[in-house]
Order: structure tokens, then sequence, then C-alpha cells
């Protein structure tokens, strides 16, 4: 079993269900199981998106028809397979990732995927890339640093057009969300982001807790209006 983020509640029965829906629909498949055991092996934080999560992301490509895609965060790369694989023909994600030893894992893992044409990899600091590049993205994945989501956010508004969705992991991060006297910066951050999207009036937003082979965690996902 995958050590989880927030070992809260009943964290094997919430594996186990993970397992039995992932074997019927988000299948292991070979590059992306080979990105999962690369980052694994290169002793990266096991903050990959779940399978199904995965399985989400390229979902939500499909029902909106994204072809430029954002990510805040590659990571290794596995979540950036995923939505790169969801998108049509002449699609690219362009995935920032502020460490280069973990910029070079995801490169390889993309690669080794068959994808090098699909992903724009960015490597530096996010805050730094962002201002250089050219909007508006479809679909915007934010999944880095967290004390930065208030950055982040910013950026992605200004990089999007009415009906750009953008999309935030680890918002619950084991229920220490609630916690408005928290020292963790991750959690701050976090707060601060969700303020931010319930003060925006460009954004209609939801926010879902999630349980499953990371644990108790959750997403914002919004999309942009007229405002
Ligand atoms: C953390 C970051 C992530 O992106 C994630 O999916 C899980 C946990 C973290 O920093 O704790
Ligand atoms: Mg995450």
């Amino acid at each position: 079993m995958r050590i989880p983020d927030y070992p809260t509640g009943d964290a094997a029965g919430w594996a186990k269900v993970d397992g039995y829906f992932s074997d019927l629909l988000a299948p292991p498949e070979p590059a992306l199981q080979a990105a999962l055991a690369a980052n694994a092996e290169a002793g990266l934080p096991a903050h990959d998106v779940s399978a199904l999560q995965g399985k989400m992301l390229a979902l939500f490509i499909t029902m909106t028809g994204a072809r430029r895609v954002l990510e805040i965060g590659t990571l290794g790369g596995y979540s950036t397979i995923w939505m790169a694989r969801a998108l049509p023909p002449g699609g690219t994600v362009t995935s920032i990732e502020a460490s280069s030893v973990h910029a070079d894992i995801a490169r390889t893992n993309i690669h080794r995927a068959g994808l090098d044409q699909r992903v724009d990899l960015r490597v530096g600091a996010a805050a730094d890339v962002l201002p250089g590049l050219d909007g508006p993205f479809d679909l915007i994945f934010i999944d880095a640093d967290k004390p930065s989501n208030p950055l982040y956010l910013e950026w992605s508004l200004k990089l999007s057009r009415p009906g750009t969705v953008i999309i935030g992991d680890n918002v619950v991060r084991g229920g220490a969300v609630t916690d408005g006297g928290s020292t963790d910066p991750n959690v701050q951050g976090v707060r601060t982001f969700l303020d931010m999207i319930a003060r925006e009036p460009r954004l209609q937003a939801t926010a879902i807790q999630t349980v499953g082979e990371k644990g108790w965690d959750g997403f914002t996902l919004a999309v942009v209006g007229q405002g």
C-alpha cells in the first residue's frame, strides 16, 4: 500500500477502494507505471496524483475540449502524462517545475511515454516562468508549493479566458485547512487561495474532499466567467 499523505481515518479501506476502482477504470499502463516507479526510485516525494485523480484530470480535458493546458508543479510528470495523453492532436501541456532534479526525471518519463511533442516543460520557479507565458490556457492545474498558491491563482487568472477551468490540488490536507490559527505555511497558503477564489467575481468554484490512497485531501474546481 502506498503511504498516504494524510493517514487519518480508515486509510487502508480508502486505499483498497482506490485499488478496486483503479483496476476497473484506470488500469496500469506501461508509461504511467514506469513514471511512478522512476519517481519513487529517485526518491521524489510521493505526491504524484493517484491514477484515479489522473484519470479525472484527463476527463476534465476531454469534457472541456481543452487544447492548451498549464500545469504549475510537474514533480516527476505523472499528472503531466495523464493530461498530455488526453489532449487532441496539436494540444499541449505547459508544465512548470522549480527543481531541475525533478524536471530531469519528468523529461525522461515524458519521453518514455512518447509525449515530447505535447509537453512544454519549463524549468524554474513558477513566479519567474509565469510572467513569460502567453495565455490564454483552457485548463490550469495548480499543484506546486502551497504557500505560493495565492500568486499562482493571480497568474492563472491573467492567463485565462472566460471558460478556463482552474483546479487546485491538496486543499484539505487531512482536515488542517479549517485551522485558521495554523502555523503551517501550506495551510495558510491554501486558506488565502480559497479566500481569493471566494472573493473573485470572475470565478465560480467548489471544493471537493477526497479519500483514497493518498489519505484525506481534496481539490478546488473553478471556472472563469465574465466577472
Ligand atoms: C503535498 C503536496 C502535494 O502536491 C500532494 O499532492 C500531497 C501533499 C504536500 O506538500 O504535503
Ligand atoms: Mg498535489
